[in-house]
């Protein structure tokens, strides 16, 4: 891994962390069982303290103020508001795409048992994609993809109230194509676009019509963004994957979006079949499979079977090797999923959310089981061994520690 891994590992961690939390926000708080619901109302307290530009007056992290409000003057436009990244005060649009992405997702999946919580987390994803459309829809044929210099905000340790460091604008195109971060911001919108679908349908349709500019964007010019862009970027979030993840993700959320069946073709064209086991900010590819089989397990789709089968193999890998002989996934003594020495949080997290959501399109579609060779899998199994992961952040390990910022006595 590069650098950017040893960034802001707790702040990052801590976003990620939010997807998982919100799939057990409901659950009833019984002896032994972490206080989920206070987790949940965390997780979407940290996104406010990352927020830039024009807080609003209900802003509830009140040590935050109005920053960055003149981001985008270098390129004489408008490009305040959007998220920092952990721990430092540049807006890197690729990863801050992908957390509004996996909000969204949350929000789809498990909104409805988020009680109180929904409008927060909605207004969570409408911080990033309010910026993420003034990104896409300022200049034609141009998608900006973040503001800041890396490497000078990084030898500077300020708040964003007070920087004075380079906001230098970065941008793809045509001729500095990036289809890596284009396919990204494309399914952020798209799936933001579903979230908004009943709470607010002409924004909804905005956010539509700008992810499908944006995805064809990515599918006209096809290029990694890392090679044209400067500022940083390649040190910190390059795609180290390439694009065609991003490519087949953003088709797959704009195939949801629209229903238009181009989409179906072009991700089916792809033939994007690498084998995976982990899902991130860079790869794109184990989230892409486990969605596309929502669409072939819960409404039939036989053209997206072979998604499921790759879903499966993929959780197959995933699983500890006590109960998949084909696992590649390591586990601490504590059992916590362990794929990196640096932010491994994001891993665990962001594969419990693939697990607790498999599981649920399992149930959904009477799907009781698949193997992992010779070994059964439930629906069920899947539920545990998420859980355990969340139950492990959130104290339950050999340390008894939380970790998470704000959360458990200690
Ligand atoms: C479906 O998408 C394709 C490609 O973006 C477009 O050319 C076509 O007009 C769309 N069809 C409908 C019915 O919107
Ligand atoms: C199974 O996983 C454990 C924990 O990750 C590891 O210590 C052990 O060596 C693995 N066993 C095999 C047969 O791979």
């Amino acid at each position: 891994m590069s650098n950017s891994a040893a960034l802001a590992p707790s702040s990052r961690a801590a976003v990620f962390l939010a997807f998982s939390l919100i799939c057990f926000s409901s659950h009833v708080l019984a002896a032994g069982h972490p206080h989920y619901a206070d987790a949940l109302a965390k997780s979407l307290l940290f996104f406010q303290g990352q927020r830039s530009g024009r807080l609003p007056p209900d802003q509830a992290v009140k040590w935050r103020s109005n920053s960055a409000m003149s981001d985008g003057s270098a390129a004489n436009v408008d490009l305040t508001g959007g998220y920092y990244d952990g721990g430092n005060n540049v807006k890197f649009n690729f990863p801050m795409a992908f957390t509004a992405t996996m909000l969204s997702w949350s929000i789809i999946e498990y909104g409805g048992r988020m009680e109180g919580r929904v409008h927060d987390a909605r207004a969570a994803v409408r911080w990033a994609t309010d910026y993420l459309l003034k990104s896409a829809m300022t200049t034609p044929g141009k998608l900006y993809v973040g503001v800041g210099d890396a490497d000078a905000d990084h030898r500077c340790w300020e708040r964003p109230e007070d920087m004075d460091t380079p906001r230098d604008v970065h941008a793809v195109s045509a001729s500095a194509p990036g289809s890596d971060v284009a396919g990204e911001t494309a399914a952020a919108l798209a799936a933001a676009s579903v979230v908004f679908r009943a709470a607010d349908p002409a924004y909804s349709r905005r956010l539509v019509a700008a992810a499908r500019d944006v995805m064809a964007l990515a599918w006209r010019h096809q290029g990694k963004y890392s090679d044209h862009v400067g500022g940083g970027v390649s040190n910190y979030y390059p795609s180290y994957s390439g694009y065609k993840d991003e490519l087949l993700w953003g088709s797959a959320w704009l195939l949801w979006a629209t229903k238009n069946s181009s989409y179906l073709n072009d991700l089916i064209s792809l033939g994007a079949n690498d084998d995976v086991d982990v899902f991130s900010w860079d790869n794109k590819l184990a989230g892409a499979r486990v969605l596309l089989s929502r669409r072939a397990l819960l409404d039939g789709d036989k053209r997206l079977e072979p998604f499921t089968r790759q879903a499966e193999e993929l959780i197959c890998h995933i699983l500890p090797n006590s109960s998949s002989p084909s696992s590649t996934t390591a586990y601490t003594p504590g059992g916590l999923m362990h794929r990196r020495g640096n932010v491994n949080m994001q891993y665990a997290a962001s594969a419990s959310f693939l697990l607790t959501t498999y599981a649920k399109y399992m149930a959904a579609s009477h799907r009781r089981a698949f193997s992992c060779q010779s070994h059964g899998v439930t629906h069920r199994a899947l539920r545990a061994l998420a859980k355990r992961q969340v139950d492990y952040v959130l104290g339950d390990n050999p340390l008894g520690m939380s970790y998470m910022v704000g959360y458990g006595a200690r």
